[in-house]
């Protein structure tokens, strides 16, 4: 039978605006998730996260249905707004305890917290007097609210990630415009991208500054979908890495080998910010392990120049600057997003990680799909959720033989939630909400995995 390594952390993910609900309950203040989903048009059907699954309220149920599955650890985000209204200057003391008896709760059950600082839902004020994550002080802002989370969590909690894919906040926010702040530009992305490195980095540096007793990990969660080359030509070969360096080692070369790709810096000239060598010494080697969430795979053409704008969700860029064409194999199944079922993608992307940054501890924290799941008689059949994470689970297995040094791995999502534009439909989750009545119920899959962690295999 194949096991996983005895020490596999299995575990399940959600985040904050897209579970609590008590948008402004007990002090919270408004994020730009709450702002940008009221405005008409800019999510399906106009739905918001202002109850969601009323997580804020039933906590407790669901901790207990996550102990039910036997899942070691759980990861969830920290609303900036609910710490700081604003963002900054006065605590909110009510949002701590919210988070505080989370946190409590959750070692009662013994499952793992890992906490995530953020997961897009900046607090409104600081977009309003600071322009988000174009605003030159956000580093420092960011840190502050860390360090709040640090002293007031850290003894309970020993596993932090600092943000939750910056290539959305930078890609769909201020490039697509299709997530909050709702920004279009083809520049932009590169300025918010700088000053989220930034941000991270000075977190870490509080973190391991003031908080080294209590001997906790803090790293970063990237996003990146796999990129194959369309054919076998030394064009496409390069389109395909090109791809790649521009969606994740963006992010991930700053923060491994203290700069930009070569790559990136050659193609966009100034419209790339540069680091400053003191930047450059306060970035590089700032995480613990290689936080990767992993949702599917395209094909990769070299483009001559004549790009056609692919100015959709999934897209790894803003395509004019890469030269990049990315097409599906008319064979991948597609979920309901339209991201094609390709898990021996997910087992590239880990080599391509393992390679590239000389074989870092990778948690997949993020792994899974939406499919227009149906409550039938009690029960929720979805048969395609559960090959999906057989295969990408397979997919793990063969990377981890092949000495890819994967620790653990989160299941996307513990259950249905607001699926930011794309709202109540697209289902992710291990656990139907039915989000009239708000009632949980494991689905197949859930009780599949609930197996897979019990017996460390996949083969069950
Ligand atoms: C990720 C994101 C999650 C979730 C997931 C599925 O990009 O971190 O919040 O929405 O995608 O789309």
């Amino acid at each position: 039978m194949n096991r996983f390594p005895d020490d596999f952390i299995w575990g399940t993910a959600t985040s904050s605006y897209q579970i609590e609900g008590a948008a402004d309950l007990d002090g919270k203040g408004p994020s730009i998730w709450d702002a940008f989903s009221s405005i008409p048009g800019k999510t399906h059907n106009g739905e918001t996260g202002a109850i969601a699954c009323d997580h804020y309220h039933k906590f407790k149920e669901d901790i207990r249905l996550m102990k039910e599955m036997g899942v070691k650890a759980y990861r969830f985000s920290i609303a900036w707004a609910r710490i700081f209204p604003t963002g900054k200057d006065s605590i909110n003391e009510e949002g701590i305890r919210f988070y505080s008896d989370l946190i409590d709760e959750l070692i009662q059950a013994d499952i793992v917290p890992w906490v995530t600082l953020y997961h897009w839902d900046l607090p409104l004020a600081l977009q309003l007097e600071d322009d988000g994550w174009l605003g030159e002080k956000m580093a420092d802002y960011f840190a502050a609210y860390a360090d709040v989370c640090f002293e007031r969590f850290g003894d309970r909690v020993k596993h932090w990630i600092t943000l939750n894919e910056p290539w959305v906040v930078a890609i769909l926010g201020y490039g697509q415009g299709v997530f909050a702040p709702g920004r279009i530009s083809t520049s932009e992305p590169y300025l918010a991208g700088h000053q989220l490195i930034l941000a991270h980095a000075k977190a870490v540096h509080v973190y391991r500054e003031k908080y080294s007793h209590q001997q906790g990990q803090i790293g970063i969660t990237n996003n990146c979908d796999w990129r194959e080359p369309l054919t076998d030509s030394e064009q496409d070969k390069e389109a395909a890495e090109r791809s790649l360096q521009f969606f994740l080692a963006w992010f991930t070369d700053p923060i491994y080998k203290g700069d930009y790709p070569e790559l990136m810096k050659q193609r966009l000239g100034e419209k790339l910010p540069k680091f400053s060598s003191a930047e450059q010494t306060m970035v590089k080697g700032t995480s613990d392990f290689f936080g990767l969430n992993h949702y599917t795979t395209m094909y990769a053409a070299h483009n001559d120049g004549n790009s056609k704008e692919q100015n959709v969700y999934g897209n790894g860029g803003i395509s004019e600057d890469q030269d990049v064409d990315l097409s599906l194999d008319p064979d991948w199944n597609l979920t309901l997003m339209n991201w094609a079922v390709v898990p021996w993608g997910c087992k590239k992307m880990l080599e391509w990680i393992n390679k590239r940054y000389d074989q870092p501890d990778i948690y997949i924290t993020e792994n899974g799909c939406a499919y227009a799941d149906e409550l039938i008689d009690g029960t929720v059949d979805d048969q395609e959720r559960l090959d999906f994470y057989k295969g990408y689970l397979e997919a793990c297995q063969q990377a981890i033989d092949g000495g890819v040094k994967l620790k653990g791995y989160f299941a996307w999502s513990f259950m249905d939630n607001f699926e930011w534009a794309s709202g109540y439909d697209k289902r992710f989750g291990l656990h139907y909400v039915d989000f009239k009545t708000l009632k949980r119920t494991p689905k197949k899959s859930a009780l599949w995995l609930q197996k897979v962690i019990k017996s460390n295999s996949v083969d069950v």
